[in-house]
């Protein structure tokens, strides 16, 4: 077995499990890992603190700019900073959560972090790249383009059990959260969440999380490198 060498784009909705099987894949392939949602996450914390109007889009575009992101690409490790602070926990908190969709629909902000992601994965000989439109957008040539999906119900359910909610009327709530997130990032002008027209769409509804790495290996490992 040779060693894989290419690009692998994951990428669908929130809730799928998409960051576990990333990092997954990745470490099977032995490839570098790029959490693009990250970066948005990133870029919406520096927003946050600027105390910028997130509906001033040429003002969060500056800041996002001047902000000094920086993410790791090991698969192992997690690496965000902003302006040199360690911020990987604070991106998974609700502020964040509730503010990233608005940040990452700014067209100035998705051409900056595009640009970064396409430098970032310049350099790796195997890199697995996680996110929304890598497949659509940031890696048109990818050497495999996986669209990872799962039922609403599923999704919700799977994000109670990370968040270690087991009320009911708080797993509706999360569900009606994750369809918001989703029409809003499927129906925005700049980038939508959509499969590319080449992409390999794995419904993990009825897959577990080791089921969904296995069939993504075994399609990055019979996969032609493009160029
Ligand atoms: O995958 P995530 O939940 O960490 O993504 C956070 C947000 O960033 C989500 O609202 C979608 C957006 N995003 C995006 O627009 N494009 C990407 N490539 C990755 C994430």
């Amino acid at each position: 077995q040779t060693p894989f060498r290419g690009s692998v784009t994951l990428d669908g909705p929130s809730g799928t499990g998409k960051s576990t099987v990333a990092r997954g894949v990745a470490a099977r392939l032995g490839a570098a890992y790029l959490d693009t949602g990250a970066m948005y996450r990133a870029a919406t914390v520096a927003v946050l603190d600027s105390g910028v109007d997130p509906a001033d889009a040429e003002a969060v575009a500056r800041t996002v700019a001047e902000a000094g992101i920086v993410v790791g690409t090991e698969a192992g490790t997690e690496r965000v900073e902003v302006g040199g602070a360690d911020v990987a926990t604070r991106i998974r908190g609700a502020e964040v959560t509730r503010a990233v969709s608005a940040v990452s629909a700014v067209p100035a902000v998705r051409r900056q972090l595009v640009a970064q992601q396409r430098a970032l994965v310049a350099g790796a000989e195997a890199v697995v790249v996680e996110g929304r439109d890598i497949g659509t957008v940031v890696l048109p040539d990818a050497t495999l383009k996986v669209y990872l999906t799962a039922a609403p119900e599923v999704r919700a359910q799977r994000r109670a059990g990370q968040l270690g909610v087991t009320d009911a009327a708080e797993i509706a709530a999360l569900a009606v959260d994750l369809r918001r997130r989703d029409e809003y990032d499927s129906s925005r002008a700049d980038s939508p969440l959509r499969p590319a027209a080449d992409a390999v769409v794995v419904d993990s509804s009825d897959l577990s999380q080791a089921q969904v790495v296995d069939r993504i290996v075994l399609l990055a490992e019979t996969a032609v490198p493009a160029g």
